[in-house]
C-alpha cells in the first residue's frame, strides 16, 4: 500500500533527490541531475509522489511533443485537418524508488500524469500521450495501462486524449 501521508507533487528543492533508486541510472540520474534545471528552463516539468518528509517515492516528467503526421497512428487522424505534425504530450520518464515498487505507486503516477495531461490539453490542445518504454517490462507496464505501439516502433507507444478522458472521467 501507497503510504497515507504521501501527495503527488512538483518536485521542489526540499524533496529527498540525492536518495531515489529505482535500479535505472539514468532514471536516477535524470531526478539527480537534471530535473530541476530542466523545470526552471521550461523543458519538463517533473512532479513526485512524496513524503512529508521529502522522501521520493517515485516520479515522472512532461513536455510538450509533436507527431510527425507520417508516423502518426492511423486512430489518430481520423478527421484530422492538414498539419504537419499532431500535437501530444510526452510523459518523458516515469519511475519507482525500489523500496516503493510493487505497492502502487507506478500505477498512481500514471494516473496522474494522464490526468493532468488530460486537464493542460483543454488549455493547450494534445490528441495523446506518449511515451519512449525503455524495455519489454517498460512495455508490458503501459501496455497494462490500454497504450498503444506506433506502427514500426515497438518502444514508443501512445494512448490517445479520448481515451484517457474516458479513464479520467471513469475515476471521477
Ligand atoms: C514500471 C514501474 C514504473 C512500475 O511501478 P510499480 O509501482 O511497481 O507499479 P504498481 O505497483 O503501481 O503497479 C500498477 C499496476 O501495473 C501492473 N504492473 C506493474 N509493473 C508491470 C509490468 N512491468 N508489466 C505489466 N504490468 C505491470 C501491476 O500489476 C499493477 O496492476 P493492477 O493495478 O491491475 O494490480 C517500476 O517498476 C519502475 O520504476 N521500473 C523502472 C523504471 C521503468 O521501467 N520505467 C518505465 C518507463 S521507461
Amino acid at each position: 500500500m501507497i503510504p497515507e501521508e504521501a501527495d503527488i507533487e512538483l518536485l521542489n528543492k526540499e524533496h529527498k533527490r540525492e536518495l531515489f533508486s529505482c535500479g535505472v541510472d539514468a532514471l536516477d540520474i535524470y531526478l539527480k541531475q537534471y530535473a530541476r534545471q530542466n523545470l526552471k528552463k521550461h523543458i519538463a516539468g517533473t512532479f513526485v509522489h512524496a513524503l512529508p518528509d521529502g522522501t521520493i517515492l517515485g516520479y515522472y516528467s512532461l513536455s510538450a511533443f509533436a507527431i510527425d503526421l507520417h508516423k502518426a497512428p492511423a486512430a489518430l487522424l481520423k478527421g484530422f485537418p492538414d498539419y504537419e505534425s499532431v500535437p501530444a504530450t510526452l510523459l518523458g520518464r516515469l519511475a519507482v524508488d525500489k523500496q516503493f515498487k510493487g505497492k502502487g505507486v507506478g500505477g498512481a503516477l500514471l494516473v496522474d500524469a494522464l490526468s493532468r495531461s488530460f486537464s493542460a490539453s483543454k488549455v493547450v490542445g494534445s490528441m495523446a500521450v506518449v511515451v519512449d518504454a525503455k524495455d519489454e517490462q517498460a512495455v508490458a507496464f503501459y501496455s497494462h495501462y490500454g497504450f498503444s505501439t506506433f506502427l514500426g516502433d515497438e518502444s514508443r507507444l501512445y494512448l490517445s486524449m479520448k481515451q484517457i478522458e474516458a479513464l479520467v472521467c471513469a475515476i471521477d
